[in-house]
């Protein structure tokens, strides 16, 4: 007892420090560096002797093809591929990619890329709108749309309406410039972003066209579903509830389909459009329900979004890469300058401050391993921080790798994509304004 109290003091002590000790060890950042594997070493030496000395965003062409390949033994027929514009916005790659896939197919989500494409003479291709446009948005393709391409919008557009208001509106519109609207209509097959969601609504806007003489032509459906990738695994597997979700979107897909071929026989006599996937799902769809029409965009460059059980095997081929303009030891941060070398004693991922050409992108570091923000710093567009341990073996001219987590809106971004094959850059492709 006296024994015990005696030493009350230093056991607390003691323990005190255990748990000094064991906090250290369970937080203390370990040292994630590692320098540029031999891809990304070879990309930094092809970039430091050809390159813009500017950030740039790269497609690894190799890469490209191997999903290119993927994709071409998943989409097969009946089923035709239909190419997501908007996820690779550059008028090389979607041409790149038709020939390459053979299709005709392409989906677009913006009025100015619509026009772009009416411009540059894709006089042969059929464009399903990815989402409902304003009537404003229509008036101002027809207003700016060139007529001596050879595009023909009332053959090749296929306007998306989600409501039976939209398809009004569009009534209104094609009765007053005397021209013919091709209309798919959205249904509602388990997203809950738009489209009909019952019967009633889909079959007022059957009827809006059934009733329209030649001003609207019905030319399918489209149901986007990306939520069937991710479909939570109670009680099963992943791959279960993935597989039971398709089964359920696809058999609300067939009810809409059935009360059209039943109550309007004569609209579904002509070849249609029935849409839906992405890349998040395409390789579930193997013709056996209405769908005859798959779109894929982004999954063929793959960013980190993509990362999903579907696509495990497809390869990412977009990157940013940046040049390191400037290299320092240790991390200094204004005001904590006599406090700086506390930073990297704790944690060793601190070791080296990058100052980087550019920044802000929706992109993650990727390589060398190991790089972090900096809190202290925050967010630059302009000359980005990052740090790292002194294991990523940066020197300044050096590149910095980032994967971006999208793809649509980051490829407008620089102006133009910078092609690479067998680690060589060979083109540059001029991506669609932003
Ligand atoms: C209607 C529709 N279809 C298909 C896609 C698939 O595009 P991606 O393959 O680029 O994900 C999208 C993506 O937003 C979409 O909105």
């Amino acid at each position: 007892m006296n024994f015990f109290k005696k030493n009350r003091r230093s056991l607390m002590l003691i323990s005190a420090l255990i748990v000094v000790v064991l906090v250290i060890v369970i937080l203390k950042p370990s040292d994630h560096g590692a320098p540029h594997d031999a891809y990304f070493a070879a990309l930094n030496d092809e970039l430091k002797k050809n390159g813009s000395g500017r950030p740039v965003i790269l497609v690894d062409m190799d890469r490209l093809d191997k999903n290119l390949t993927l994709l071409k033994e998943s989409i097969q027929p009946p089923i035709a591929y239909r190419l997501v514009v908007k996820s690779l916005p550059s008028t090389h790659m979607v041409k790149y990619i038709m020939q390459k896939t053979g299709t005709k197919k392409l989906m677009v989500f913006h009025q100015p890329d619509l026009n772009l494409l009416a411009a540059q003479a894709f006089h042969d291709v059929d464009i399903l709108l990815g989402k409902p446009m304003p009537i404003n948005a229509v008036r101002e393709f027809y207003a700016t749309v060139p007529r001596e391409t050879g595009f023909d919008p009332g053959r090749q557009v296929q306007w998306l309406i989600d409501t039976p208001q939209r398809m009004k509106q569009y009534l209104a519109f094609a009765a007053e410039k005397n021209i013919t609207l091709r209309c798919n209509i959205e249904i509602d097959v388990g997203l809950h972003r738009g489209g009909a969601t019952n019967m009633d609504d889909l079959d007022e806007m059957l009827k809006i066209v059934s009733d329209s003489g030649d001003r609207l032509k019905f030319s399918g459906y489209m149901g986007y579903e990306p939520h069937v990738a991710s479909a939570l695994p109670l009680l099963k597997k992943k791959e279960a509830a993935v597989r039971d979700a398709y089964a359920e979107m696809m058999a609300r897909y067939r009810e809409f389909y059935d009360f059209g071929k039943k109550h309007y026989p004569g609209f579904f006599s002509n070849e249609l459009t029935f849409n839906s996937g992405g890349s998040h799902t395409y390789r579930l769809f193997k013709g056996e329900g209405p769908v005859n029409d798959v779109a894929v965009g982004s999954g063929l460059v793959k960013p980190s979004d993509f990362d999903t059980l579907l696509l495990t095997d497809h390869l990412p081929a977009l990157m940013v890469a940046a040049p390191v303009l400037k290299r320092l030891d240790g991390t200094t941060v204004p005001f904590l300058e006599k406090l700086s070398w506390i930073f990297p004693l704790w944690n060793p991922n601190q070791q080296v401050t990058y100052f980087i050409y550019g920044g802000g992108w929706r992109a993650n570091f990727h390589s060398p391993k190991g790089l972090e923000g900096n809190a202290f710093f925050g967010l630059s567009t302009n000359q980005s921080v990052a740090n790292g341990s002194r294991k990523t073996a940066l020197a300044v001219d050096d590149y910095i790798f980032l994967r971006p987590t999208q793809s649509e809106a980051i490829l407008r971004e620089f102006g133009d994509i910078v092609l690479v094959r067998g680690g060589k850059i060979v083109d540059r492709w001029s991506s669609f304004p932003q």
